[in-house]
């Protein structure tokens, strides 16, 4: 089980890093399916990180709600920052296990699955799929492992950074893909960024 405040040393950095290693593409894959969330959603999303992720989804879809699940207080902090107003919003200082008892249209899960090693993904799969409205939407952007030796070197390197930096459990990339249609939910449509590296997807329940 992960625990809080991991990526509190590294919340500072993060995006740019990321940008730094990935250019634009780590931005336009977690953007390029928020046109498909419904107008007025109830939106769950799970350790989005510094907070640019909802501030893009409030722009886009400003009559939807945010619940927003992080377990580092400094993410949460730099998202309080960037947000306003923060009426459509509502922070979780927490996990998967601190997710309010309601359900949601659709869940974003961003660099988020990759954290867990196959034995917690299913359980962690589980319980957000417990939260899903019926005709719910999940948005997932992730790695993926291509086997191209660049794709090895570039994963080997962030788990050893994460691993080192935040204490993450896993060593190496789950098959997220395959844990969330392993509950039912459907593949709609994804979109590959970054030499194949990133995959972004738009699952229905
Ligand atoms: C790899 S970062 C990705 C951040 C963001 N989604 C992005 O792509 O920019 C993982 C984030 O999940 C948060 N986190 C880690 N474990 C968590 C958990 N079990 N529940 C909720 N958030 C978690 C971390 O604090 C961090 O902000």
């Amino acid at each position: 089980m992960q625990r809080l405040n991991q990526f509190d040393r590294i919340a500072g950095i993060y995006d740019v890093i990321a940008r730094l290693v990935f250019g634009q593409s780590i931005m336009k894959a977690q953007k390029f399916f928020l046109k498909d969330v419904p107008d007025a959603s109830v939106v769950l999303i799970l350790g989005g990180g510094t907070g640019w992720i909802a501030k893009e989804l409030l722009r886009e879809k400003p009559n939807c709600r945010i619940v927003y699940v992080e377990a580092s207080s400094k993410m949460i902090e730099l998202s309080r920052k960037k947000i306003s107003p923060l009426e459509r919003i509502d922070f979780v200082h927490g996990t998967e296990e601190n997710i309010p008892e309601m359900k949601f249209d659709v869940v974003i899960t961003n660099f988020f699955l990759d954290m867990f090693k196959p034995e917690s993904l299913d359980a962690v799969v589980t319980r957000i799929r417990s939260v899903l409205k019926a005709n719910s939407l999940w948005l997932a952007t992730d790695f993926v492992d291509g086997q191209k030796w660049w794709q090895t070197v570039l994963l080997k390197l962030m788990y050893w950074f994460f691993r080192y930096f935040s204490r993450i459990e896993s060593k190496a990339l789950p098959d997220w893909s395959k844990a969330i249609e392993n509950h039912g939910m459907k593949k709609e449509a994804m979109k590959m960024y970054y030499g194949d590296f990133i995959k972004t997807v738009k699952y229905s329940a």
